[in-house]
């Protein structure tokens, strides 16, 4: 079994990666490949709404001078899903937001390409506005019948500079108690 972890902050090792490295350290004790994909310097470009993935229905978006298709095919190659992002302005990166909007676009046109994946999405944040860049990570995954495991709070761990999230001990613990939590429904999902 793979989980793919996407990173979505334009720091190359930020908060952000600090807590997919958390939970990916969980998924790998109980037994699960990992892998995180480090979104900062991809530049994706938003949806452009043309609706050729409808049309071609090649499991493509059919901009592919940037990585997009790329990361398509890793989530179709997983059986989990971690998206993070750090929070903006109450919201996810512009990155993430590529890469839910056109990667749920292209699932959804496939024959819904991510059915019956395991999905979390992880935030990092310096003081507020982390449930709504959660709730958008979760609404792609609820569109795409992508199954959603729960922690002990929701996952989100606070810090402003490098490193800081590791100072937030109950963020830590919600990101660990994810992993055990993502690893269990993979294990009952893919049984
Ligand atoms: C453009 C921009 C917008 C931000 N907006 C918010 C915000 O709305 N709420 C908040 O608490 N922090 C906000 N932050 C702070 C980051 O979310 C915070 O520093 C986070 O830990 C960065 O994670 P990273 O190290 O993975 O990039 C913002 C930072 C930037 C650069």
């Amino acid at each position: 079994m793979k989980v793919t972890a996407f990173c979505g902050s334009p720091r190359k090792d930020g908060n952000t990666m600090d807590l997919l490295e958390t939970v990916c350290a969980v998924l790998e004790k109980e037994g699960i490949e990992t892998e995180i994909v480090n979104l900062y310097e991809s530049d994706l470009v938003g949806c452009r709404a043309c609706d050729r993935c409808y049309v071609n229905k090649d499991n493509r978006c059919v901009f592919s001078k940037d990585k997009l298709n790329d990361y398509v095919n890793k989530m179709m190659e997983s059986d989990g899903i971690i998206i993070g992002s750090p929070v903006y302005f109450a919201n996810v990166t512009t990155n993430v937001k590529s890469l839910i909007d056109r990667g749920g676009r292209v699932s959804r046109a496939n024959n819904n390409l991510l059915k019956y994946k395991v999905g979390a999405g992880v935030v990092a944040v310096r003081r507020a506005g982390a449930l709504p860049a959660l709730d958008a990570i979760n609404y792609f995954y609820l569109a795409n019948q992508v199954i959603i495991p729960g922690s002990s709070y929701w996952n989100l761990a606070m810090g402003k500079s490098r490193g800081e999230v590791a100072e937030d001990d109950e963020g830590i613990k919600t990101m660990n108690d994810l992993g055990r939590n993502m690893a269990f429904l993979l294990k009952k999902v893919r049984s």
